[in-house]
């Protein structure tokens, strides 16, 4: 008996949001999860001798499940605000990110985020994009499930813009082809991605201490690589 219980690992359900590519995406027919932050929180697994399950939770579903702590960890290219950080506990940062604003290919006229006043503006529900996006004056919000969604609407020009996350509209566009859109102007927002927590997690130092030691060796680098080269 004694031996059993020290060969098992401890198990995490590990929530994400899975239309976030390259992030986190899923396979339709698999169901397979993959992306940046499924090989990122696997290689944690690893490094800190933890059994990783992901769990796929809406967006906005995902701080109330840490809370109850339905949910161990999330991962989800989610941000790190001092509002959640009042519910939920954050890992050290490991991605640097920002929000950016995509219009139709041929909007001359939405230069930068001051010139969203009183547009139409398609965001992902609970995301910082949406909370950003509705302090502009005048403004029109829709929100959506997913950041593809939203991006959907842009494409059918039932939207001026989108506000969400660059790396994804971005890669969206570089990578997956995604046609007849752009980004315009600086990022709007400097935000930093961690995984998070609830408050009083025991898993805090074990995953932060594995996130430095994979940023050491190498593994973050490689990482990466697989989803930012080129
Ligand atoms: N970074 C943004 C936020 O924290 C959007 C994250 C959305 N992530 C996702 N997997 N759908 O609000």
């Amino acid at each position: 008996l004694s031996t059993f219980a020290q060969s098992s690992a401890p198990t995490l359900q590990v929530a994400t949001e899975p239309t976030f590519p390259p992030f986190e995406m899923q396979d339709q027919a698999t169901g397979e999860l993959s992306g940046f932050d499924i090989d990122l929180m696997t290689a944690i697994g690893e490094a800190a001798k933890l059994n990783i399950e992901f769990v796929s939770l809406p967006f906005d579903g995902i701080i109330p499940a840490l809370q109850s702590k339905t949910m161990d960890a999330a991962i989800s290219g989610m941000t790190i605000t001092a509002e959640r950080a009042q519910t939920v506990s954050f890992s050290r940062p490991y991605f640097k990110a920002g929000l950016a604003i995509a219009v139709q290919e041929d909007n001359t006229s939405i230069k930068n985020f001051s010139d969203l006043e009183g547009k139409q503006i398609a965001v992902q529900i609970g995301s910082t994009g949406a909370q950003e996006a509705s302090t502009i004056e005048g403004a029109n919000i829709s929100s959506f499930d997913s950041a593809s969604l939203a991006l959907q609407e842009l494409i059918n020009g039932k939207v001026d813009a989108v506000v969400n996350d660059g790396p994804v509209t971005l890669y969206a566009i570089r990578q997956a082809g995604l046609q007849g859109v752009k980004v315009v102007g600086e990022l709007v927002t400097e935000e930093y991605y961690g995984i998070a927590m609830p408050k009083d997690s025991p898993y805090l130092n074990d995953i932060n201490n594995a996130l430095e030691l994979l940023i050491q060796d190498g593994r973050y680098r490689a990482i990466y690589q697989t989803w930012f080269a080129g």
